[in-house]
Order: C-alpha cells, then structure tokens, then sequence
C-alpha cells in the first residue's frame, strides 16, 4: 500500500531563529514518540531555517520550497541541489503556483528543476493546477494536460514514478474554498487516465497525486482518501505543529482502517 503524505508548506513564514525554535520545540512536544507505518510527514521551511530542522520528530522529513537546476557556479541568489542535499533535504517543492506568479516559473523551468532534483536523489513535489477562470470555463483537464505533458515528456517510468504530483487549484489556495469530493475525484481520474496513457497503468498507480489548497484536518476526508488522493499538501495549518501532528494520525488511522477491511 502506497504511504500517505503530509507536506508543510511554511512558505516565507517564521522570521527569526527564535520563532523557528519554538515551531519546533511544540513540535516534538506535540508529536512525542508517536511512529507511523503509513504515513510521511513532510516540512518544507525556508532555506535559511533548513538546518535548524535537522532533528525532526519520528516519521517526518526535511523539505524544500524551491531549487535552482544547476549544480554549482555564477547563479547569484540561487540555491543549488547539491546543497540542499549536503543539507540533508529529500525533497523539494517545485512550480508552485506563488514561484509560477511571483518569480515568473514556466513549465519548461519546473521541469528543469524536477530532472534535477531527481538526479540529486531528491524527490520532487511538483504543484499543478488551474485558475478560478479556468475552472469556471471548464478548462481545468486541459490545464493539467498542458502543465503535465511538458513535464513527463520524454522521461522514463522510473523517473516518473517518484514524482510526487501536488495537484492545487489556485482559487482554492488561501482562499477557504475548497473542491468537492466529486471534483477532486473526477481530477484524481483524469490524471491516473493521463499517466496510463503515457505510461502505463502500474506507474499510473505509482505516482502519487496529494490534494493542496485550504487543508486542515477537519476536510482530510473529502479533499484527500474519499477522493483517493495520497494525501495533502497544506500551507497555512502547517504552521501549527498540532494541526500537522494531527493530519498525519488521521491518515495513519485511516490506512489502518482500510488495512483491516482487507
Ligand atoms: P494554504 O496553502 O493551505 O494556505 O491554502 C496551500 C499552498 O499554497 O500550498
């Protein structure tokens, strides 16, 4: 059975070494030694903190927001994956939709980054999704296509399969809105229709699609499993150490319950 994830986007959040301190001290005090079978946790701080989570609570890993493709050289301000793997970061959020808006990312940069981050041993977590317009046009399939198609071509299953897709609809991020279960279902379908049809349907199953955009715990049913989504990527709930601890035992309960049903 594939895991379940629980990504924390903390975003440009927390800013001081003090404040990131406490974030993490509540933390561990909120997670204890609690383990997870089904489950990974996932904590994306900004790069100036990345070393301060070093020590992370049982079942959760280190993340990063964003990478430069290059491995070294005349890149002012960026951040290489080489480094982010010295780091001790395993995976790294890429394309999502602020760095699309704010920094001008296209599809053909995010695919550099992912190719990247893949052969630095690191998983990407590459956000998709399609504006409140677009969605009311009924393009949403067609987006996804288009952002999918340039990422996936021409890599090879194995490649492909560690992908992570985070699919976040933009109208949803921020917002307190959120898509139905049918919606993200029929999402959830379009996209295990597309890697089949490029792939195969046993890589199809094999590359995970996480819901991203107002979670908390209290939607983890409708937005995440009832959908068949792998599990959730949160911005805003991740700030608070409880609601994440929290998210990942609702999972793990859940994978244990379907575990049992056989
Ligand atoms: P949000 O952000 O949970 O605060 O809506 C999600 C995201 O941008 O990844």
């Amino acid at each position: 059975m594939q895991k379940f994830y629980v990504v924390g986007n903390l975003k440009m959040n927390m800013s001081s070494r003090e404040e990131v301190s406490q974030y993490l001290t509540v933390l561990h005090r909120e997670a204890g030694q609690k383990t997870y079978e089904h489950v990974l946790g996932i904590i994306c701080p900004s790069f100036v903190y990345l070393a301060q989570f070093d020590t992370l609570p049982k079942g959760m890993k280190k993340g990063a927001q964003n990478l430069f493709p290059e491995k070294i050289g005349a890149y002012t301000g960026e951040i290489s994956p080489v480094m982010l793997k010295d780091d001790g970061v395993e995976y790294v959020i890429v394309g999502h939709s602020e760095r699309r808006r704010y920094a001008n990312e296209t599809d053909e940069m995010i695919r550099e980054k992912a190719l990247s981050a893949l052969k630095y041993y690191m998983t990407p977590i590459v956000c998709i999704g399609e504006t409140g317009g677009e969605r009311q046009a009924g393009e949403t399939e067609n987006i996804l296509a288009s952002q999918l198609r340039t990422l996936f071509s021409d890599l090879s299953k194995l490649q492909a399969e560690k992908i992570i897709i985070a699919y976040e609809p933009l109208w949803a991020i921020g917002t307190d809105a959120v898509p139905t279960t049918e919606e993200l279902f029929r999402v959830r379908v379009f996209l295990r229709k597309f890697f089949t049809e490029i792939f195969d349907a046993q890589t199809a199953e094999r590359i995970a699609v996480l819901y991203g955009g107002s979670v908390k715990s209290s939607l983890l049913g409708p937005v995440s499993w009832e959908a068949e989504m792998n599990g959730v990527l949160a911005g805003r709930e991740s700030l608070f150490p409880y609601e994440l601890v929290k998210m990942m035992g609702l999972f793990e309960e859940e994978a244990k319950r379907k575990q049992n049903e056989g």
